[in-house]
């Protein structure tokens, strides 16, 4: 007799995973010396964790602590820096409670999620988006609502398009900077669009993974705001994707259900990488030298593009993505990646990850690659129609 399968079976794969196999695949291939293929579709930073952050690692092994469990929400001084965090970067005063660390921002997403919401509720985003959101969402019964958002309103939402939402939704989902179009809400925006959440009873979520790289408008947190949770992590600014540390600043009402999930789900994050991510709070010179890499490849590839039939590429505010309208190339950017992949060696992600409706005319490209090897695309993709 056949088995039953749950609602989470047919949760849909995460595109780019296949994209970054399909580039792997053709490097495998090339000849040896040829050149190879350049990694334009990774959201991954190419440095590793700060030294400060691996040192304190050896130290932690060679040192008597087992390195058990720790408690649900992590060890006393991470959170306690984590707050610290706010204080320097926001001027907020969050106190340490209200932190939680979780298994990247990814294993913080179940559980804000589980807390904020019931099976049925709608919970909505701007498209183009991180598409876990919609898979994670939808694999807990949740409803996500798309509002489509394009470059008029920097690909973010805005109360318009929420107003115009019949009936409202039960929550929002923001990341600013966001992925995959590198945009920002800016301080003004964030504050209103929290403020009308808050008046309309619509549970704020903010991805704020992509915080410190933002290159030319202010950074704002809605950790800020009553009633909003905040989700972020140690992968990005602090490159430390593999160490899997996150957290989450949550509202007072959503403290004690997050941590008794939390203790049922994950029991904690992994000991070892706490206290890794705890120093890197105290290399922030070396990680100012990764933005700084990020931003002159930015200003690169946003000078050279253009010329290369790349026109029409969103504001790149932030994050280390630029999203690219190649409506006027292509209405199948599948077919169009994995051509620039085969003739040109330069690989990037199809729009249709994060934008099933549109997705067809828009492809990502990712400048988080040594800078060198941005160049080099530029340069590739110049020679290339
Ligand atoms: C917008 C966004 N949120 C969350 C994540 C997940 O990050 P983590 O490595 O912390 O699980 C990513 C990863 O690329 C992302 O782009």
């Amino acid at each position: 007799m056949a088995l039953k399968t749950g609602r989470g079976a047919s949760a849909p794969p995460f595109l780019v995973m296949d994209v970054i196999a399909a580039a792997n695949a053709r490097q495998a291939a090339l000849p040896p010396g040829a050149p190879g293929v350049i990694r334009m579709e990774v959201g991954q930073p190419a440095t590793g964790a700060p030294a400060g952050a691996r040192a304190a690692a050896v130290a932690a092994l060679q040192g008597g602590d087992p390195l058990g469990y720790t408690e649900a929400f992590g060890r006393a001084s991470l959170r306690a820096r984590i707050a610290a965090h706010y204080r320097d970067w926001y001027g907020l005063d969050v106190a340490p409670a209200r932190i939680a660390v979780t298994v990247g921002a990814s294993g913080a997403f179940p559980l804000a999620f589980l807390a904020a919401f019931d099976p049925g509720d709608r919970v909505a985003m701007a498209a183009p988006f991180y598409p876990p959101y919609v898979n994670i969402l939808t694999a807990l019964g949740m409803q996500p609502v798309i509002l489509e958002a394009g470059p008029e309103t920097r690909f973010q939402p805005s109360i318009a398009a929420l107003e115009r939402l019949d009936p409202l939704p039960d929550g929002l989902i923001i990341a600013s900077p966001c992925n995959p179009a590198g945009t920002m809400l800016h301080p003004e925006e964030l504050a209103a669009i929290a403020g009308w959440c808050h008046a309309h009873g619509v549970r704020l979520i903010s991805d704020e993974i992509y915080h410190g790289l933002n290159y030319d408008a202010p950074l704002s947190s809605a950790a800020a705001f009553p009633g909003a949770v905040v989700v972020n992590s140690f992968s990005k600014y602090f490159s430390m994707t593999g160490w899997r540390i996150g957290w989450l600043v949550l509202p007072e009402d959503l403290i004690r259900p997050v941590e008794c999930l939390a203790q049922n789900l994950f029991i904690s994050a992994p000991h070892i990488a706490q206290v890794a991510a705890e120093a890197a709070f105290d290399c922030h010179a070396e990680l100012q030298a990764n933005i700084a890499r990020y931003r002159r490849s930015r200003d690169h590839l946003l000078a050279t593009l253009p010329a290369a039939g790349f026109d029409r590429l969103s504001p790149a505010e932030g994050a280390f993505y630029l999203y690219a309208d190649i409506s006027a190339r292509s209405n199948d950017s599948v077919a169009f990646c994995a051509r620039m992949l085969a003739e040109a060696g330069v690989a990037a992600t199809p729009g249709v990850d994060f934008d099933r409706a549109r997705g067809a005319h828009f492809l990502r490209f990712s400048y988080c690659g040594a800078e060198a090897d941005m160049q080099e695309a530029a340069r590739r993709l110049a020679n290339w129609r």
